[in-house]
């Protein structure tokens, strides 16, 4: 199978977040294809960070795709807000609602991608009814809530299982990645790679964001 093209999608939860729009341009003139938003409440993770008024602010301020992970309980109550502040891909979680089938719809008729994510500990089985519904799949590799956490080893088969499920649709994987797990993912079928403390903790955006691509180049190549 050909597989869609590797695409960047740096975390802002790592960058300095009283410099947003200086962080966000540095990384897009870095090379990224996308920025990684983490929306969470204090309540589905034990963490807090913004919501639609600062990614509103913020879509003033980047030209690339801002891809939204909300790490949120009861996402419908808000999914129009974030499309009204300028989602380009709405990411559930599935273990968040009732009604992962009905909000993912309400998504795409709100004029956004709509993405399914999956923690750690969610069997892939659980959204495999859903997979027409969505443009992207997002699969934990940490426990949701925090940047800079090791990578879970046992989500690789969880990848490769997906990819299967989904065929060329886009599959992201966030949490620990960096140059030795950008490869593992990769090979396992990954294609949009979210990374923040890696990116945003590197002396150079441009070096981390072309070590990155650089797996990827090095796997077309392998399977050409
Ligand atoms: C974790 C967030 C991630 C996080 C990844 O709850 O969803 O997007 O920022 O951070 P790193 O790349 O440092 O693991
Ligand atoms: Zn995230």
């Amino acid at each position: 199978m050909k597989l869609p093209h590797i695409k960047i999608s740096p975390s802002l939860l790592s960058c300095d977040f009283g410099r947003l729009a200086e962080e966000i341009a540095a990384a897009v003139e870095a090379g990224a294809d996308m920025i990684h938003c983490d929306v969470m409440d204090g309540h589905f993770v034990p963490n807090i960070t913004f919501g639609p008024p600062v990614l509103a602010s913020l879509r003033r301020y980047c030209e690339v795709p801002l891809d939204v992970h909300l790490m949120i309980e009861r996402p419908e109550n808000y999914i129009q807000a974030f499309a009204e502040a300028g989602a380009d891909i709405i990411n559930i979680q599935v273990e968040a609602t009732q009604h992962p089938h009905r909000l993912l719809t309400r998504i795409r008729e709100l004029g956004c991608k709509a993405g399914i994510t999956l923690n750690p500990g969610t069997p892939e089985e659980s959204i495999e009814y859903l997979t027409d519904l969505v443009d992207m799949v997002l699969v934990m590799t940490v426990n949701p809530g925090f940047g800079g956490q090791a990578f879970i080893p046992e989500m690789v088969r969880k990848i490769k299982n997906i990819r299967v499920m989904i065929g060329d649709r886009d599959l992201e994987v966030d949490g620990g990645i960096d140059e030795t797990t950008a490869s593992e993912v990769i090979d396992a079928g990954a294609n949009v790679l979210v990374a923040g403390s890696y990116i945003f903790n590197h002396h150079s955006y441009f070096d981390a964001i072309r070590n990155l691509k650089q797996m990827a180049e090095a796997r077309e190549s392998k399977s050409n």
